[in-house]
């Protein structure tokens, strides 16, 4: 199985930039959208970006003007997959769409074509049984900007085989990204399942012991490593980004986070963020904007509940044959920009007292808290 021609399926604010990543490694590359507008805004996108490469001498112009025309903007699908050997879907987050989305392709991709899915928490297994090749389906989960972001997790589904698996590994490294493989298709896979409840947890610790937004952060920047605190990571992020992926992990399974209830109410408040002016911060612009966090406010807030939230998401991947310590530490590293190993501050922190924490949450506010066995044997 060899791959030199790609197509997209979606060309918004992923699909246009893992276009032109794949491009830049040498792949031919049809862009897919429903409708020539959203395609000419996609191209501009793409040589804006290609331009600023240029300025910045981090490609030449002759080499932007090749990887620009290896891209083939299409709206007719038949036509956009005839030649390919692997389809990148990048369409909305909505199960239905993507299902239907799936029933066209699967009529007019030839047998052999991968299908890998770029969703961040839908379950693969379930998406490639609508297909007639759930051998040859899997997630490739690449992060935003894909032009920036070094980070890929890819999940195979029950079904898919160790060949399609291998094949998106090698692709992975030839668009010059790191492949982290999530080997269950558990929901919210790596990333977003240390990531999201997170988020939540964030809330009710501010809930539990009153401290401030800005101490929480300070504390999540300089005591964890993390390159912003957490509720300016969410407001980065966008909280519909945030409500959506809760949704979906907490309809695949209860038990992956517990929906605090500001999240919610930011997102119908319509409160986004960064993009929306205002988030669990508010921004007086619309450039983005860092918070003033300080070492003195991180002295002020103990961030042990937050580290027993994560690790214990961490420990649970393990436990659960998605990843191992190793993987989830580079994924961390790249998917969260984290700067400290997770296990390293875990561990200075000490998994007795973490555990100690969680066990005492557990009694107070239920079975959510309890420690993995996993961590509770690593004491
Ligand atoms: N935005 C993020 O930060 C982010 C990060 C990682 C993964 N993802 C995932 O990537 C996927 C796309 O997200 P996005 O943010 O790029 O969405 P988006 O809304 O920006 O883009 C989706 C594009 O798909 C197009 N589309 C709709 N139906 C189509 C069809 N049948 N064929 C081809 N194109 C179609 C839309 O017109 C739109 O241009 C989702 O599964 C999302 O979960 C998003």
């Amino acid at each position: 199985m060899s791959v030199k021609n790609i197509t997209v399926l979606g060309s918004g604010i992923m699909g246009h930039g893992i276009a032109q990543v794949s491009a830049t490694a040498g792949y031919n590359v049809v862009l897919r959208d429903i409708e020539q507008k959203f395609l000419d805004t996609a191209m501009e996108k793409i040589k804006w970006s290609l331009d600023k490469m240029v300025t910045k001498k981090k490609l030449t112009q002759t080499e932007a003007e090749g990887i620009y025309s290896r891209i083939k903007p299409v709206v007719d699908l038949k036509e956009a997959v005839k030649d390919a050997e692997m389809v990148i879907e990048v369409v909305p987050e909505i199960m239905e769409l993507k299902k239907k989305v799936y029933a066209e392709l699967d009529q007019v991709a030839a047998k052999d074509v991968i299908f890998a899915s770029n969703t961040s928490t839908l379950p693969i297994t379930e998406i490639a049984t609508t297909t007639s090749r759930p051998d040859k389906f899997i997630g490739i989960h690449f992060f935003n900007p894909p032009q920036l972001m070094k980070l890929v997790e890819i999940i195979p589904g029950e079904k898919t085989s160790q060949e399609v698996i291998d094949v998106i590994q090698e692709f992975v490294k030839s668009v010059n990204k790191t492949a982290v493989l999530c080997r269950k298709d558990v929901p919210g896979f790596i990333i977003n399942r240390l990531f999201i409840p997170m988020v939540h947890e964030a809330c009710y610790v501010r809930d539990r012991t009153g401290a401030t937004l800005e101490e929480i952060d300070s504390a999540v920047k300089f005591k964890l490593g993390f390159p912003m605190g957490i509720f300016e990571l969410a407001d980065f992020t966008g909280m519909d980004v945030i409500h959506k992926a809760t949704t979906e992990m907490h309809l695949r399974d209860k038990k992956v986070i517990l929906p605090h209830p500001t999240i919610e109410k930011l997102f119908d408040e319509k409160k986004l963020g960064q993009k929306s002016g205002e988030g669990f911060y508010k921004y007086s612009g619309d450039k983005y904007e860092r918070i003033a966090l300080s070492e003195e406010l991180a002295e002020k807030f103990n961030p042990i509940q937050l580290v027993a939230n994560i690790i214990n998401n961490a420990t649970w991947l393990v436990s659960n044959g998605a990843s191992d310590i190793e993987e989830i530490e580079k994924a961390a590293q790249l998917g969260l920009g984290l700067k400290k190993p997770l296990f390293e501050t875990a561990k200075k922190i000490g998994i007795a007292n973490i555990v100690k924490e969680l066990n005492q949450l557990a009694e107070k506010n239920g079975e959510f808290y309890k420690p993995d066995p996993l961590l509770t044997s690593m004491q």
